[in-house]
């Protein structure tokens, strides 16, 4: 398996390659040359398998030889080890609960597997006596914290969290800057898109370049974006046990840069049964408006109470329109779009709190209503738990939020941040004074 360049300009890599550099030299996206398709009898199979098996089996065409048998199994079994357990709210509409791992977040899959990949990688530079890997990531919140906490502890491999301060939540500031280790957290003065444009500028540097083997955690990256898909597998596994294989299994996905709708997108291209998808988005909805118009407009993003799914040019909808073979009718057989704005967002995580005793966090709220909307059995992907959202959902139920006993450890922690101007400058002269160039 290679993966090419869906800016057609840079030549084909294998996933390692892939994995390290996150995006292609002409700045496209990588996309596998084809996707893997399981056989009626290999899906009939997995309708039981053991997660961690299933999701060896599942990564293992991805991953292309470029890790051993033995390393892969070890790399998904700590991916996938907590639960993903579907759980009802209404007859007709089921959450995937994807906030179970270690910081609540559906991205901890994508940050264990990815910092695990880089690790296995890392140790091979070691050996052949290259640069081993830093990894700069601009967090608005959750990012930086599934990042943070998928590679403490992951040898040879660097990370260095921007986030913008008085901007991420008490437990998000927490998951950042409590790890030490490997993970440096850096406050900056300024917004996350100064942290962002930082990071931008810091892969372009030639000083920066020379001196690090940079890398990036974002979501473009295919270690990051394609074990999403085991999710849709193990919904799919729990769906099956008490639908059986007659009722499709729908699936609503609160949307902002479209790399989790379009892993499960991955997933039924190569063979796994699933129904129709939805998008759920908030006022960021350039994909809705496409869906009705056939113009796909990009516009500024505007901030929602679902805050990351604040995205005016969602970078992974390219990756769909491939899977699609960018054909717009054969998109709107498979998917459809609904958006919402904030007012009927906290309406619906009070409503269905008081009506279900339920408590969605604002994008799972966005994703409730595509699902209401959109009427037939389905399952909504909760995407964080909500207490990460607290301010939006305890206004919403009126109630204090218990925080999980997972992360109450998190409050007698010290937080170690180190301030930053938001100056491209500054940070460029604190990496390579910092002792580890
Ligand atoms: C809690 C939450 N829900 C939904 C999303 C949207 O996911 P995607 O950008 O893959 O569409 C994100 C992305 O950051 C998120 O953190």
């Amino acid at each position: 398996m290679e993966y090419y360049s869906l800016g057609k300009q840079s030549p084909n890599v294998n996933f390692k390659t892939a994995a390290i550099t996150g995006q292609a030299p002409d700045k496209g996206l990588y996309f596998p040359t084809s996707i893997p398709q399981f056989t009626s009898a290999q899906i009939e199979r997995f309708k039981t398998l053991d997660k961690a098996i299933l999701a060896f089996e599942v990564m293992k065409p991805y991953v292309g030889g470029t890790i051993d048998d033995a390393s892969l199994q070890q790399i998904c079994a700590e991916t996938i080890h907590f639960d993903f357990p579907l759980v009802p709210i209404t007859e007709t509409i089921s959450s995937l609960e994807l906030f179970h791992g270690p910081t609540l977040a559906f991205k901890d899959v994508g940050a264990r597997f990815m910092s695990r990949c880089l690790g296995y990688f890392s140790k091979q530079a070691r050996a052949e006596n290259t640069k081993p890997s830093t990894v700069l990531v601009a967090t608005s919140g959750d990012t930086g914290g599934a990042v943070a906490n998928g590679f403490l502890g992951v040898e040879g491999v660097e990370v260095i969290i921007l986030y913008p301060k008085g901007k991420v939540s008490p437990i998000q500031e927490l998951q950042l800057t409590t790890c030490g280790q490997n993970i440096t957290a850096l406050e900056v003065e300024g917004s996350f898109d100064d942290c962002q444009a930082i990071v931008k500028d810091a892969f372009m540097d030639a000083a920066l370049n020379d001196a690090y083997n940079l890398t990036s955690a974002n979501s473009i990256n295919v270690a990051r974006w394609l074990p999403q898909q085991l999710y849709y597998f193990f919904a799919w596994q729990q769906w099956v046990a008490n639908h059986g294989d007659d009722v499709p299994m729908n699936i609503v996905v609160p949307s902002g840069n479209f790399g989790n709708i379009c892993a499960g997108m991955m997933a039924k291209a190569s063979g796994l049964p699933l129904g129709h998808f939805v998008a759920a988005c908030n006022a960021n909805n350039v994909v809705t408006r496409y869906l009705q118009t056939g113009n796909y407009e990009i516009r500024k993003s505007v901030a929602t109470v679902s805050n990351a799914m604040d995205v005016g040019n969602p970078s992974n909808f390219v990756r769909i329109m491939e899977i699609m073979q960018n054909n717009f009718d054969h998109l709107k057989n498979v998917l459809s779009s609904y958006s919402y704005d904030d007012i009927v967002t906290e309406a619906t995580i009070h409503r269905i709190f008081k009506t279900n005793n339920y408590i969605l966090d604002p994008h799972g709220a966005v994703a409730f209503l595509a699902a209401e909307e959109f009427n037939k059995p389905a399952i909504i992907l909760e995407t964080a738990h909500p207490v990460k959202f607290p301010e939006v959902v305890e206004r919403a139920i009126g109630e204090t939020i218990t925080i999980p006993e997972s992360v109450q450890f998190l409050l007698d922690k010290q937080k170690v941040a180190i301030p930053m101007g938001a100056n491209f400058s500054v940070f460029k002269s604190w990496m390579l004074n910092k002792g580890t160039a």
